[in-house]
């Protein structure tokens, strides 16, 4: 039976490929009001904007690849049994390799009713405008979960936590709660890693690789296959 690897990545982990995080010096943050393109509120206020806000960083997944720190997780999963737990939208972990990734905050190849949460297409790179309908007839959102939304993965990625073996954090300020709080699930006494080049306060004992994913993330996982080849 192969030991469990639950990794947490947040937005610095597709930093290197291209996509900017959201509270770095140069984060969307910085450009865009939360309040405006990222709330329930926003959305009812003003669609047209909300929808053109993901329709341009689906646009922009499709000029960008994944970048090694992506990849390197993929190698793991010759030794462990892997779940990548990833706050981020995009879609570079599956299009890596990675096999087991669970979106908390939703997918930007994803579409929704506006009605029935659980009424989900795959749209791939296309544009969602006002006007474009589900099948139920409802107009279609993001299937993103904006500020103050439900965050319905969150149970099971709290399981995940739980049964981890070896827990890694990977480019994630760790500001926003739940995901911030998976921590708390993994048992004392695992091992834990963060890969960020900024300090991050994690309230446990964590081994810090203070590095870019681009190159932290291969100092991981060449430690956890070794361990595994013991
Ligand atoms: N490699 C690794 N980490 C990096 C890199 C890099 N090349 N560049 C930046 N980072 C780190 C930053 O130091 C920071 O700790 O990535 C983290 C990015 O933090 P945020 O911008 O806050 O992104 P994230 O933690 O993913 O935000 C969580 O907030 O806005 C919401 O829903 C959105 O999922 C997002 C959530």
């Amino acid at each position: 039976m192969k030991k469990k690897v639950i990794i947490l990545t947040g937005a610095g982990i597709s930093a290197e490929s291209g996509i900017s995080t959201f509270r770095d010096s140069d984060g969307l943050w910085e450009q865009y009001r939360v309040e405006d393109v990222a709330t329930h509120e926003a959305y009812v206020r003003n669609p047209a904007l909300v929808l053109n806000f993901y329709n341009e960083r689906r646009h922009q997944l499709y000029e960008v690849e994944p970048n090694e720190g992506h990849r390197q997780l993929v190698r793991l999963e010759k030794y462990y049994d892997v779940h990548i737990i990833t706050q981020n939208i995009d879609n570079l972990h599956e299009r890596a390799g990675s096999t087991n990734v669970l979106h908390l905050h939703g997918e930007l190849g994803k579409a929704r009713s506006e009605r029935d949460d659980n009424l989900i297409i795959e749209i791939g790179d296309r544009d969602i405008k006002l006007g474009d309908k589900a099948p139920d007839g409802a107009q279609l959102r993001p299937h993103i979960v904006w500020f103050g939304e439900a965050v319905p993965n969150i149970e099971p990625a709290s399981h995940l936590c739980e049964k981890a073996d070896y827990f890694i954090v990977i480019g994630t300020s760790m500001n926003v709660y739940p995901a911030a709080g998976l921590i708390h699930y993994v048992p004392r006494g695992v091992p834990c890693y963060l890969v960020d080049p900024k300090a991050v306060p994690i309230s446990r004992p964590i081994k810090i690789v203070q590095e870019k994913a681009g190159t932290g993330v291969k100092k991981v996982v060449d430690e956890l296959i070794a361990l595994a080849s013991k």
